[in-house]
């Protein structure tokens, strides 16, 4: 009889031992990086912004010169990358609310981004161009937007420019934004559109996967840099990201990704 207190404190500790065990094991797992480095380092992209990322149809794989780039700092970081396609309008806010830990998205680096993220050393240049339907001389530049329906990605830097464009007093027939940044580029092909203004790289892609369909007006009319984008309070993550793309850009890894996508 006596014995009995002590096997039933046994018994309830093994229990208790098995169910954290159980819990570790199989609870839940919060994939996010760590400060120290090492652990699953999750980027978040808006998958439909060729070549930067994108989704190749046959095999499913998310590809592109951000995703390649990120994997490369992954692998000098130690890190295990793993890669969310989420929708470039909610970008920012899933990286707040800790969806993932970097935003690698063809993100340009803007003052306004600049108050709710903290943005990696600028790993590539582009700036805005505007596309118009092959053969169609009607616009020129930026000035011949007076009265031409516009298509753009929303709250892209293009979607931003042609507001500000607004505010200047250009008085465009209409503006429609899009979801993805393919979308205006159909819009355009389709005739429901004049004008799309896009990032120069991804105007250039989408000129080559449909040839005779679009044309390159001018020269770009913005300067831009593209960065990394992490939340304010992981600034060791940032230096680290920082540092492993010095490396990169050393080591001919980053010439070597940059060739894959953009020829030399
Ligand atoms: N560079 C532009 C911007 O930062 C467009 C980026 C869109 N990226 C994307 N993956 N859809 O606003």
């Amino acid at each position: 009889m006596k014995k009995k207190p002590i096997l039933y404190g046994v018994i309830v500790g093994l229990v208790v031992v098995i169910a954290l065990v159980g819990i570790y094991v199989f609870g839940p797992k919060k994939e996010t990086a760590t400060e120290t480095g090492g652990g699953v380092l999750v980027v978040g992209c808006d998958a439909a912004f060729p070549p930067f990322e994108y989704l190749d149809e046959e095999t499913g794989e998310l590809l592109g010169f951000d995703l390649d780039l990120m994997r490369a700092i992954g692998a000098e970081l130690g890190m295990e990358v793993v890669i969310k396609n989420v929708s470039w309008d909610g970008i920012i806010p899933g990286l707040l609310s800790g969806n993932y830990d970097v935003i690698a998205s063809g993100m340009t680096i803007t003052d306004e981004r600049k108050e709710v993220v903290n943005f990696s050393d600028p790993y590539i240049n582009a700036g805005l161009v505007i596309v118009t339907r092959a053969g169609d001389d009607r616009i020129k530049g930026p000035e011949d937007l007076v009265g031409k329906r516009l298509a753009v990605q929303i709250n892209s830097t293009g979607d931003l420019t042609a507001t500000e464009m607004m505010e200047q007093g250009i008085v465009f027939a209409s503006i429609k934004r899009f979801n993805h940044a393919t979308d205006p580029f159909l819009e355009l092909r389709n005739g429901n559109a004049d004008a799309v203004i896009m990032d120069l790289p991804v105007a250039g892609a989408q000129m080559k996967a449909n040839p005779g369909q679009y044309q390159i007006v001018g020269e770009a009319f913005t300067t831009e840099e593209y960065g990394l984008a992490l939340r304010k309070s992981d600034t060791e993550l940032l230096a680290q990201i920082n540092q492993a793309l010095a490396t990169l850009k050393a080591n001919g890894t980053y010439d070597e990704i940059y060739r894959k996508y953009f020829g030399e």
